[in-house]
């Protein structure tokens, strides 16, 4: 079996899938579209990262493929339409690091309460003067969780421990509720969680259901001053009326670890030089520019999976799911759906 690794650029990552795997196989620092596929036909297998476009016509270059794995939680840069109708298993790594995430999406919301970042630049400008950083405490302010799985749930535990109100809106809640109950949770419907939260955090995954479900109108339901945390998808905010609402101070401020398009922020130059530039991915990439330089939003790079210990059980799981595959044993990460 061929299996080729993309997306793989550390020297450890590199040894552990030589060491799995020996060094027959084909291991890439690119992401699938950007490796020449035309003279690697006998590819079987491939394990991905989210940077990889999983498109019909990036898979079709490989028409041997059996198996494609991704290192990571989400899988929406994966065409699971096309792979179903190819008979391709594909498999996520589901749970990897709830912690590492919500640990992450704590430090955002920490960030703009207590004004960390601003207080560090202050001292590093040679002042330590507090004026214009008093902030805000977390404990008793109502705090809106959207998608109550892995990661909102270890979220939720962790604002447990800051005494903060929680609502949870999730779309099974018979499958959560008891969940909710043993943390100490309050179920709610979507427009609830919107007008009660002083502060709502994004744990959902991308799906068109969720595609921009914070836009201008969700926003003119959530109270004034309302505080957004994402760590899950950036396409799930309409980043121009995100935009809109902190410059009519609607939304207080935002932590984002994920942006509108963001992927096109790393082409971004190429993209500049593209002859038929799409008028509405040059406007979403504007609105992620204002939002990356605006004082009240704290953008980070789809950096919170990155601890060196999440990594490392992803790397583990991605391996273990693509023997399960070659010994034709059940695939415990593959998604069924
Ligand atoms: N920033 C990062 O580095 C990073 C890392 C890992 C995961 N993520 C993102 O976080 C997301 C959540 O991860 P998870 O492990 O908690 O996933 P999960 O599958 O365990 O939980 C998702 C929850 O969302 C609920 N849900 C689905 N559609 C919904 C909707 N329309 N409204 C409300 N709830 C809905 C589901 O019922 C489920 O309970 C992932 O899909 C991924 O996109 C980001």
């Amino acid at each position: 079996m061929k299996i080729a690794f993309f997306e793989v650029t550390e020297a450890w990552e590199r040894k552990g899938i030589i060491e799995a795997f020996g060094d027959s196989c084909l291991i890439f620092d690119k992401p699938l579209q950007e490796v020449d596929l035309s003279v690697h036909q006998d590819i079987d297998a491939i394990l991905v990262f989210i940077y990889s476009h999983c498109t019909s016509e990036q898979l079709s270059k490989l028409p041997n493929l059996k198996y494609l794995g991704t290192r990571s939680t989400g899988y929406d840069h994966i065409d699971k339409q096309y792979c179903n109708s190819k008979n391709i298993v594909v498999t996520n790594v589901p749970r990897y690091g709830e912690n590492t995430v919500a640990e992450f999406a704590l430090a955002l919301l920490l960030t703009i309460s207590r004004k960390v970042y601003s207080s560090i630049k202050r001292v590093r400008s040679g002042s330590f003067d507090f004026s214009g950083l008093r902030g805000f405490d977390l404990a008793k302010r109502t705090i809106g969780i959207v998608g109550f799985g892995n990661i909102g749930q270890k979220f939720a535990k962790m604002c447990k421990g800051l005494e903060m109100n929680i609502l949870v809106y999730d779309t099974t809640p018979d499958k959560v509720s008891a969940k909710a109950n043993e943390i100490g949770v309050t179920l709610v419907d979507l427009e609830t969680l919107y007008k009660d939260s002083d502060i709502i955090s994004l744990h959902v995954p991308l799906l068109p259901q969720t595609t921009r479900m914070i836009n201008k109108e969700s926003i003119s339901k959530m109270k004034n001053g309302v505080v957004i945390i994402n760590t899950a998808r950036g396409d799930l905010i309409n980043s121009s009326d995100l935009l809109d609402a902190l410059m009519h101070e609607k939304v207080l401020a935002a932590g984002l670890d994920v942006l509108e398009g963001e992927s096109m922020i790393k082409d971004e130059l190429e993209l500049l030089h593209k002859e038929n530039k799409e008028v509405s991915n040059m406007q979403i990439l504007v609105a992620d520019h204002m939002l990356m330089n605006h004082q009240n939003v704290f953008v980070t790079p789809h950096n919170a999976f990155n601890t060196q210990d999440a990594l490392e059980r992803i790397l583990v799981t991605s391996l273990s799911s693509i023997k399960e595959f070659i010994e034709g044993r059940t695939v415990v990460c593959q998604i069924k759906s």
